[in-house]
């Protein structure tokens, strides 16, 4: 006999470097306890459906136990011709228990095989990811409660623009996490199906009761179509997908501590464990963390596009280009269940300074406010837009600040300014204006820190 699995119409070996190239067991061996959980129901399957006699099926199950425990003891010898992790765990049941070994597989295909195995796989790996993800989104409520009063100058093209909360901010980035984690709860139900007893591709000629297959291993439903069932890896590309998004969220939050811990910003100063220095320039404090993950969004981008490449022109089931899904699958998880612990830390430690953030708010910030001021006399905002930037030119000419000019000199410009203009040259009172709801007043932002923790209380599965 063979000793390859698919090894009896060949006569040749293969390659040497051919066999090195079809191997996946350097990357899927993660997938054992996947592999060893799938195999020990579909054992229990078999004899359900009268395959295996009950004994068999302990012998078959208690073996894998065994293999299981290679794993779990790192005592797992991979050996030549070990293909894959399916290959290998059978290879190795089969040194265990002999020739009963060779019944496990019947009507099974490692196509229905890997697909069941890595769909057990990220179920899990999705929940550790969720809870880090969340882990994040409490960080930055507990600061956006704790650090309230902090005003700051908020941007439009990074120009100042009017002036904001910090909370505000926090929770701006705040609620886009958030919905990465809505999409993560999203895709788990297309991740939860079943794939075993669809065979290669076209179903499984033995009565194996896929229902009670996929209650044992804790999937929702059976895949609905054999053909499809092998080789959708839809829940692989959306996990690409939600990978990207979050990453592209964490980066763009990066990028605002990046310019904000700037000497020119001089907002935040990151704290020492999350910064390096230079090895040439001793007076360099480097956000390194920040700027790794901002560069490890690309990364993950380059996963997903990666593998839509692979998916786009396979004819139908499986093809082994399938088996380029698991390498960008698992760098992708691997480096959001890094990157998320870091921009936990980094941001809970980071040191704002109060000072220099409520520096940098200037008059003219609230150019915005004296158009509104005229508003609420009677005047069409469009013409009080004009009249506030006639006033911002004015004060310019003069060499003043905007909250400078004259009583006077406002009613130059329309006789509605009244004493109580004076009113509006509060960076507080503008921001305390904004009290509609997603605004920046402290009650809206108190009313979105309570939305997120009533979210948070309620989504924390597990
Ligand atoms: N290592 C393979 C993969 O990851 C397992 C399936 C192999 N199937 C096959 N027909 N050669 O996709």
């Amino acid at each position: 006999m063979s000793t390859k699995l698919w090894g009896g119409r060949f006569s040749d070996a293969l390659d040497p470097l051919m066999e090195e190239f079809n191997a996946s067991i350097a990357f899927d061996r993660r997938l054992w306890q996947a592999d060893i959980r799938g195999s020990q129901a579909y054992a229990q399957a078999l004899a359900r459906a009268g395959l295996l006699t009950a004994n068999e099926a302990e012998q078959i199950v208690a073996g894998l136990e065994q293999v299981a425990g290679d794993w779990r003891a790192e005592q797992f010898e991979v050996k030549a011709g070990d293909e894959d992790i399916h290959t290998a765990n059978e290879r190795r049941l089969t040194e265990l228990i002999g020739p009963v070994a060779g019944k496990l597989h019947t009507g099974r295909s490692r196509n229905d095989q890997v697909a069941t195995d890595l769909r057990l796989w990220l179920r899990e790996e999705l929940t550790k990811s969720e809870q880090k993800l969340h882990t994040l989104i409490e960080v930055a409520t507990e600061r956006a409660e704790s650090e309230i009063d902090l005003l700051m100058p908020g941007y439009t093209h990074l120009q100042p623009a009017q002036p904001t909360r910090w909370s505000h901010w926090l929770l701006g980035h705040a609620w886009a996490w958030q919905r990465d984690a809505q999409r993560l709860q999203d895709l788990l139900p297309r991740v939860n199906l079943l794939p075993l007893g669809n065979g290669a591709l076209a179903g499984n000629p033995f009565p194996i009761d896929r229902d009670w297959l996929a209650q044992e291993l804790g999937f929702a439903a059976p895949t609905p179509n054999s053909l499809d069932g092998v080789s959708d890896r839809d829940f692989v590309a959306e996990t690409l997908f939600w990978a990207t998004m979050t990453m592209l969220h964490i980066s763009r939050w990066a990028e605002d501590l990046i310019i904000y811990s700037s000497r020119e910003f001089g907002f935040v100063t990151l704290a020492d464990a999350y910064s390096t220095g230079s090895s040439l320039m001793p007076q360099k404090k480097n956000p390194d963390s920040l700027e790794l993950l901002r560069g490890k969004a690309g990364r993950v981008f380059g996963d997903m596009s990666g593998l839509l490449m692979t998916l786009k022109g396979l004819p139908s089931t499986y093809n082994k280009d399938l088996q380029e899904d698991k390498e960008p699958l698992f760098d992708a998880i691997d480096t959001l269940a890094g990157a998320l612990p870091i921009a936990a830390g980094a941001l809970a430690t980071l040191t704002v300074k109060r000072d220099t953030m409520a520096q940098a708010l200037v008059p003219e910030m609230l150019a915005t406010d004296l158009a509104e001021y005229l508003v609420r006399k009677g005047v069409p905002f469009r013409e009080t837009h004009d009249l506030a930037g006639e006033a911002v030119a004015l004060a310019e000419s003069e060499g003043i600040a905007l909250s400078d000019l004259t009583l006077t000199a406002l009613r130059s410009l329309h006789p509605a300014f009244d004493e109580d203009v004076l009113a509006i040259w509060s960076y507080e009172r503008s921001v305390e204006q904004r009290d509609v709801r997603g605004g920046s007043s402290r009650r809206a932002v108190k009313e979105q820190i309570d939305e997120l923790r009533r979210w948070l209380s309620q989504s924390t599965s597990g």
